[in-house]
Formats: structure tokens, C-alpha cells, sequence
């Protein structure tokens, strides 16, 4: 080899170095994007609490572990700052489902606690053998008369483990004491995909176990065939089964101090005839023996939408006479990827009355669509993501819309009055609360 040869030598031995190099990383990038990233394993996750029919007296659990693991417990107790609990903590035993779907194998754990004392903080933890949770804490619901604070987010649906988890945490930080979080619909993108449903878990961490969450499906909980429910909905969630037969679980009640919370499944009533009068029937008599002052009803696509090409005109004409005959105060939506609210220039029963009702579509992660139509709406915003915070003390609810920036964006008062109309106070934006 002259001197000469060196030079190519090395070049030659670069050259099978950056071959190399490539084999092994594409080798490594293809290994990469098969691992799930959010294994099930025997420590407990997807830890949530939801709504039962009477949260002041009741909690409902569920959580995942490996499908090796058979048996859960759930143990419970009234808060203490003292540590020294062993064997204090009553224990329960939870049900236990497999599940299978694709590659994805787990068990799905769920307890009701009932017997419990209102208006209460309890610690609990989920678990068994040596795999427990952290305890967190949870405080039951108060009685009818009680001061009574609610998050209401619209779709989370994609970024749940990018840009919607500010949202989310924002939400906490600005309302710990929140007695439920209602989500209307699309909460994560595609229903049977399990690595959203870890991201959602991920983003919204241990608050999905301190604050119950009242679940409503949206058009994306259900498989791609447009029938077929989400299979993680039911495992992954104990929602309260007093809705009618083939819609548990999506259709439901909860009575909260004095409010009814009447979840709606909206895409059943878009899509099938039977599950529409189902459905028409149920909500007319939940609403005609309603025993509290206040109503709220959260399903996914709304009576009113920002722009004509959405409009879900089976959804306005099957239930908007029933809203407006047993005075519904508050309508919670998603679907549309922007914020709308109105009420002042939507009729009531007759083109004479104004609503009583408020009719609301927001959107808490980052999907966005801008708004056309805006005839209906009082405030609208497009390319914004939101979270509601609601109190309802007496004969007012106080409702606030901040963006995930933090800066409050709609405010407004709904005050109760004998024998009319609800009455809405416009709080100007400006003032940062
Ligand atoms: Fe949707």
C-alpha cells in the first residue's frame, strides 16, 4: 500500500462505519416504535374516580394492572395527618375483568364504596400483594344547599400528552375543591387505541383519582364501524348504571347538592332511531320528577353549532322542548373544536320567549376549527384552548371560561327568579379573577 492508499482506506472504513451505524439505528427506530409506551404492569394505574348516583355517600374506583394479577383491593378511611395507619383502613375487594384487545392484555379492577359520610375527606389507596398506589385524597359531596364548584372541559382528543395536560392541571390549580370534572365527549381520538388512553392517564395524572369524573362519549369513544362502543369504556370506568337498557354507562344521572347532572349519548341519537326515543323517553322523566333546583345536561354534539355544515338537528328537535319545558339551566357540549355560549338570542318555548337555558361548546385540547356561524352565540373564540369553572351557591351560578393561558376569556352570572326566566349577568372579561 503506497502512502497514497491511506487516505482511501479511511474513507472506505468511514463509509462501512456510517453504514453501520445506519443499520443498527433504524434497527433500534423500528424496535422503538413497537414498544408500548404504557405497559400494564402489577402496579396499579389509570387510577380514576367517577360519579355515582349519590356522590355524598358513595365513590367509584377503577384501575388497571397486568393480566397476571387477579385480585384488587381498594382500602379507605376519613383523612389523617397522622402516618401511623396500618390496618386502619377498611378494605374492599374489588371485581376484576380481563381484558384483551390486540396485543394488549390487562386486568380492569373496580370498587363502589357506599356507607360513607358526606361532605367527608377520605383517604384511599388501590392495590394488592406489594403493589399499592400512593393514598389519595377525595372528599364526598355535601346535601342540597351546599356550595357546589364543577371543571366542565370539551374535547381533549388529541396533544393529551402534549398540550392538554396544561389545560387540565390549570383547571385543578385555579379549583382543587371541585366536586366533578364533566368531560363532554371526544375525550381521547380514537376509541380503541390504547396508548391514548395512557396519554390521557399521563396528562391528567392524580387528579383523574382525587376529583369523580362524569364521562360522556362522544363520535370518537365509538370504533371506526360507527356501532361499537369503545372497548376500554366500560372496564375502564364505573359510571352510574341508571340510564336506559344498551346505553349504560353513557347515559346517566348523578343529583349533586341540589344539581341533577344528566349525561346525554349524543351520537347514539344522531345515529340511531331506536336509541333516540330511548333516550327522549329516559330524559323526559328525569326531568319531570326532578326533586332538584338545578340542571345541568352534558352530551357531545350541540344543539347549536359554529358553523351550518355541523348542525345536529335530530339532537336540537328531540330534546331542546324538553329543555325548555322543565327549564334546564345549563347545556355543556363539545365536538365543534371552538367556544361558543348563548342564550340571549335563542328562542324558548315560543318565538316570543327568549331561553331560559344556556347553551355552551368548548374545547380543552389543541384540535382547533375556527368559528363561522355566530348568530346564536353571545361569546365565541376560535384557535383557543379552554377549561370552565362553575359554582352554584342559592340562586346563582357563577360561571367563568379561562384559556390555557390562564386569562379569564367569558364570565357570566345565571340568577334563578320565581315564576320567569332564568336572568344572565355579563361579567366583562377584563377583570383577571
Ligand atoms: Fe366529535
Amino acid at each position: 500500500m503506497t502512502k497514497m492508499d491511506q487516505p482511501k482506506k479511511r474513507l472506505h472504513l468511514r463509509t462501512a462505519l456510517v453504514v453501520l451505524l445506519t443499520i443498527v439505528c433504524s434497527g433500534l427506530q423500528a424496535q422503538t416504535t413497537t414498544i408500548n409506551p404504557f405497559p400494564p404492569t402489577p402496579n396499579p394505574d389509570r387510577i380514576v374516580l367517577n360519579v355515582t348516583q349519590d356522590p355524598s355517600t358513595s365513590i367509584a374506583v377503577n384501575w388497571r394492572t397486568c393480566d397476571t394479577v387477579r385480585e384488587g383491593f381498594l382500602e379507605i378511611m376519613p383523612v389523617t395527618a397522622d402516618p401511623r395507619i396500618a390496618g386502619k383502613a377498611t378494605r374492599k375487594q374489588a371485581k376484576n375483568e380481563l381484558f384483551k384487545l390486540g396485543d394488549i392484555a390487562a386486568t380492569y379492577h373496580s370498587v363502589v364504596v357506599p356507607g360513607l359520610r358526606s361532605k367527608t375527606l377520605y383517604m384511599y389507596r388501590v392495590g394488592q400483594g406489594a403493589y399499592w398506589s400512593e393514598w389519595f385524597h377525595t372528599r364526598t359531596a355535601g346535601k342540597p344547599g351546599d356550595k357546589l364548584s364543577f371543571i366542565y372541559l370539551g374535547d381533549a382528543q388529541t396533544g393529551l400528552k402534549t398540550l392538554w395536560p396544561r389545560v387540565i392541571r390549570a383547571a385543578y390549580a385555579k379549583m382543587p375543591d371541585a366536586g366533578l370534572i364533566l368531560y363532554a365527549g371526544d375525550i381521547v381520538n380514537r376509541g380503541n387505541n390504547d396508548n391514548e388512553w395512557g396519554e390521557l392517564f399521563y396528562g391528567g395524572s392524580f387528579i383523574h383519582s382525587t376529583i369523580p369524573g362524569m364521562h360522556s362519549p362522544g363520535n370518537h369513544e365509538y370504533a371506526r364501524t360507527g356501532d361499537t362502543l369503545s372497548a376500554f369504556w366500560r372496564p375502564q370506568f364505573t359510571l352510574p348504571e341508571n340510564g336506559p337498557e344498551g346505553l349504560k354507562e353513557t347515559c346517566y344521572f348523578t343529583d349533586v347538592q341540589g344539581m341533577r347532572f344528566i349525561s346525554i349519548n349524543s351520537y347514539r341519537v344522531e345515529e340511531s332511531d331506536e336509541d333516540l326515543q330511548k333516550q327522549k323517553a329516559w330524559v323526559d322523566s328525569l326531568l319531570r320528577h326532578n326533586p332538584n333546583q338545578w340542571t345541568a345536561v352534558v352530551f357531545h354534539h350541540p344543539f347549536y353549532s359554529i358553523r351550518p355544515t355541523r348542525d345536529n338537528v335530530r339532537m336540537r328537535n328531540t330534546f331542546k322542548p324538553l329543555f325548555d319545558r322543565y327549564k334546564v339551566d345549563i347545556v355543556l357540549q363539545g365536538h365543534d373544536h371552538a367556544y361558543g355560549r348563548g342564550m340571549q338570542k335563542i328562542e324558548g318555548a315560543t318565538k316570543d320567549e327568549r331561553s331560559g337555558t344556556v347553551y355552551i361548546l368548548s374545547v380543552s385540547g389543541p384540535k382547533m376549527s375556527s368559528v363561522y356561524e355566530g348568530n346564536w352565540m353571545d361569546v365565541s373564540a376560535s384557535y383557543t384552548q379552554l377549561f370552565q369553572l362553575i359554582t352554584v351557591e342559592g340562586n346563582t351560578l357563577r360561571y367563568k371560561s379561562y384559556t390555557a393561558a390562564g386569562e379569564l376569556h367569558d364570565a357570566f352570572d345565571l340568577i334563578k327568579q320565581k315564576g320567569k326566566p332564568n336572568k344572565l349577568v355579563e361579567h366583562k372579561p377584563d377583570k383577571k379573577q
